[in-house]
């Protein structure tokens, strides 16, 4: 009976040491770039939509944000491959570079006007999650 305790203790600790190590070793010894990336590209795409329900279209504003999620998009492949499909990998980073860049002509009073743009770089955003995220 001891016998049966101690090994079914030693078998608790083993599992649950396992557990411990694999989880240890997937969070990666710092931070995630993948994620910290995201985090980035969500902080400026949420910024953007508050400027424009706030109202605020000028390119003084908005042309920093798309600014800086360029930045982000010129690194995706350095970061993000191997992926499963890089190829389509490639495609989605091109097109949300395509979508940022032709961003870059928005900025005006009229907020009617820069609505569809913003619209388009979320697009993006969603298409790329749709096949990888
Ligand atoms: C070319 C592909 C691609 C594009 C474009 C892209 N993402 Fe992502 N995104 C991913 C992948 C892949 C993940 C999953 C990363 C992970 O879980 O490690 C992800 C995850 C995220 C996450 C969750 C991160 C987390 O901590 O779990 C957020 C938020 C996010 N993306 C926001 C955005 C926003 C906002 C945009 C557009 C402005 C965008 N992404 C554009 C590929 C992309």
């Amino acid at each position: 009976m001891r016998h049966l305790f101690l090994i079914l203790l030693g078998l608790f600790i083993g599992i649950f040491g396992t557990v411990m190590a694999i989880s240890a070793w997937q969070s990666g010894a710092g931070p995630n770039v993948q994620r910290g990336a995201m985090a980035v590209l969500a902080h400026h795409s949420a910024a953007l939509r508050a400027d424009l329900e706030a109202g605020r279209c000028a390119a003084a504003t908005v042309l920093p944000h798309i600014e800086a999620m360029q930045a982000v998009a010129a690194h995706l492949e350095p970061m993000f491959l191997p992926t499963g499909d890089d190829a389509s990998f490639e495609r989605e980073s091109r097109a949300f570079r395509d979508v940022l860049a032709a961003a870059r002509g928005i900025g005006s009073d009229d907020c009617s006007a820069v609505r569809p743009v913003v619209g388009d770089v979320n697009a993006q955003c969603r298409s790329c999650h749709q096949i990888f995220r």
